[in-house]
């Protein structure tokens, strides 16, 4: 298809490139970066339009063409002449490769912009996937196939999109040419996609009719839609507002990344500017804290500037030495985003195992990095139908709102109005993987209205009251290996030795406290997470406590074990094997179990996970309960 302004476009690039390659960088280097996804099936002719688009810029880079070549070996080079159906083959054979793996990132520039395209794949088992691309993009372009409208996948691809926060839709009603260029089929598309739309809170869209294959409306206006009076495909991307010039707007957030310090003269604070801007002299706030100051200078690699905005690097300067740190957040100061550790949030739910309740993950906001759990969800979504279910956990590829709570309070906006302050991702401690992406809807009220007392007696006097350093004793083995034995030997010692204890049983905290829970792995994370709370009350009132559960799993020891202060937690493994303890089998609980009367018994078919790093391990064949005691008043006391 003639392409009379594109040809002119690249005539000029051509031109400035021959004659003035300074100019041409420079004109390049000023160009926005527009970001989007394409959403839609192979079918729906994502390739083609994807390939319509490099193939009509010209601007097949070298790497991408080692790439494709590898599939199609005709695919000229740059300058020369391209085959486009081949271009599409190799487009479409290269994503099938890649398909599994993650998202495939397209590069392509107009005069006017430069664009990255995240091609992802469109099953519903690739939602993370799409997830992923969404994440960054300022636009998404949804295709349709003309011929069969709006379908389940059309309205999964705009839900995802709409939850990530892209506010740029573009509804590419493709394959035009196969409808005869009919408006009327057309206008029924759109009719029925705005429908949906409005029910899932899209407000508006841009819809187009097209034909990637034919080039219709794609950087033209088709003589073949007279109906259609633009703008072009291509038009639109140039002309979008980007999310950098649209966050620039914003009040100013600076997430620090790190604290600069070459010398005592300096003391710097870098980072990439969420929103807003920030100029020498501007009033400041630093989050958590709260602390005001001013901004002394605003530092980049080309030296120091009088404005920031959104989207750039800097290291800016304080007038006063106030604390600021990793993970610190520099505001305006009349304007400060909100700190909590209570929130509702939107979960992607991304790893193979599913999100145990309860259970202490890693949560990265910005620089802030955090200890999270994630109760129940209050409900997930069907992906295809919009509604909404009930749910006792977030399976792989899940949607789903559930509450969250950190270990510390964190700075953060709705992520409604900043992705970078409302957006985060949750990491599994044991094997750092991924597991989800997180949106914080917002904080709960009693978050901020819970706030901690001021009290004059504090852990210490009372610790020196009783003559006493503070310790947890977490005992830790399998049902029968000799837990509550030992532990009571333990502290029949203490008391004799003027120690203030007190002595934690899960059989009798299983009576009171925490009567209301059984052993399906939540309520035994619930169990541990009330039995640690408790535990550290009790340190603070000054006492030496001994705790004897399972405690099966690592996460929520090690969860106890961040609870507490450095070196008062003390995880002591009663090694008994279950050959050992079985055989014994003081409660007849084992020949239950084995006879499958008694459900989720540790070591049967419920899991033990040994520690892996214990302060003591006692191993109970080979010395008596008595000198295990012992052992571990030794090591209690050993350095007090
Ligand atoms: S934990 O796993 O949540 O730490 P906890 O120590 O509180 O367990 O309780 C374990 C005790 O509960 C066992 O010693 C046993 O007497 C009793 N019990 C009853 N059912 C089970 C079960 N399914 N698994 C393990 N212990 C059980």
């Amino acid at each position: 298809m003639a392409d009379q302004d594109t040809k002119d476009a690249v005539y000029v690039t051509d031109k400035l490139i021959a004659e003035d390659i300074n100019a041409y960088l420079e004109s390049h280097e000023h160009k926005t970066m527009l970001r989007f996804i394409t959403c839609g099936s192979v079918d729906d002719g994502k390739s083609t339009l994807i390939g319509r688009l490099l193939y009509d810029s010209k601007m097949i880079f070298e790497d991408q063409l080692d790439a494709l070549q590898a599939d199609s070996k005709k695919v000229g080079t740059q300058g020369q002449e391209i085959d486009f159906a081949l271009l599409v083959d190799g487009l479409a054979a290269e994503r099938e490769q890649g398909i599994t793996i993650d998202v495939a990132y397209r590069f392509f520039n107009t005069e006017k912009r430069k664009f990255i395209v995240a091609d992802c794949p469109g099953h519903e088992q690739y939602t993370r996937n799409m997830v992923t691309g969404a994440s960054t993009a300022d636009l998404a372009v949804i295709l349709i196939d003309a011929r069969k409208g709006v379908l389940v996948q059309t309205r999964r691809h705009s839900y995802l999109c709409h939850l990530i926060g892209i506010k740029n839709i573009v509804l590419a009603v493709n394959k035009m040419d196969l409808v005869d260029y009919d408006p009327a089929v057309f206008d029924a598309i759109v009719k029925d996609y705005t429908e949906f739309a409005h029910s899932i809170g899209i407000d508006s869209f841009t819809a187009l009719p097209i034909s990637g294959f034919k080039g219709d409306n794609i950087t033209t206006l088709s003589a073949k839609t007279p109906w259609y009076k633009g703008p072009t495909l291509v038009e639109h991307l140039e002309k979008v507002e980007v999310l950098s010039s649209v966050d620039s707007d914003k009040p100013f957030r600076l997430p620090v990344q790190w604290v600069n310090r070459p010398n005592l003269d300096f003391r710097g604070f870098s980072g990439l500017i969420a929103t807003g801007s920030v100029k020498p002299g501007d009033k400041i706030r630093v989050l958590p804290s709260g602390k005001t100051s001013t901004i002394g200078k605003v530092v980049t690699f080309d030296g120091d500037l009088d404005e920031a905005v959104a989207g750039q690097s800097v290291t800016v300067t304080f007038a006063d030495e106030i604390d600021c740190s990793r993970g610190s957040v520099i505001s305006t100061a009349d304007n400060p985003p909100q700190t909590a550790d209570q929130f509702e949030a939107t979960f992607v739910w991304m790893a193979d195992e599913a999100m145990v309740p309860g259970r202490a993950y890693w949560l990265k906001l910005g620089t802030q990095q955090v200890s999270a759990t994630v109760q129940e969800p209050k409900y997930t979504v069907n992906v295809n139908t919009m509604d909404r279910m009930a749910a006792k956990t977030l399976e792989l590829n899940a949607i789903g709102v559930a509450e969250l709570t950190t270990d510390k309070a964190v700075v953060f906006e709705p992520y409604e109005q900043n992705r970078t302050l409302g957006g985060f991702i949750l990491i599994d401690k044991m094997t750092n993987a991924t597991v989800a992406a997180g949106m914080i809807n917002f904080s709960l009220r009693r978050s901020q209205n819970v706030h901690w007392q001021a009290l004059d007696i504090g852990r210490k006097q009372r610790a020196d009251l009783k003559n006493q350093k503070p310790a947890v004793l977490w005992f830790t083995g399998l049902s029968g290996s000799g837990k509550s034995t030992i532990a009571n030997l333990v502290e029949k010692k203490l008391f004799r030795m003027n120690r203030h204890t007190f002595l934690l049983d899960g059989d009798n905290v299983r009576h009171g406290l925490n009567k209301d829970l059984g052993f399906t792995e939540a309520d035994r994370i619930e169990n541990i997470r009330r039995v640690g709370e408790v535990a550290k009350l009790m340190t603070d009132s000054g006492l030496i406590v001994i705790t004897a559960f399972i405690s099966p799993f690592q996460a929520e020891r090690d969860m106890v074990r961040g609870m507490l202060p450095e070196g008062e937690f003390i995880e002591v493994f009663i090694d008994t094997p279950l050959r050992v303890a079985e055989s014994r089998d003081v409660k007849g609980l084992y020949k239950k179990a084995r006879a499958g009367e008694l459900k989720n018994f540790t070591g049967i078919d419920s899991p033990y996970e040994a520690p892996r790093n214990p302060e003591l391990r006692i191993d109970t064949q080979a010395i008596t309960a008595e000198e295990a005691a012992d052992l571990i008043i030794d090591r209690l006391l050993g350095d007090a």
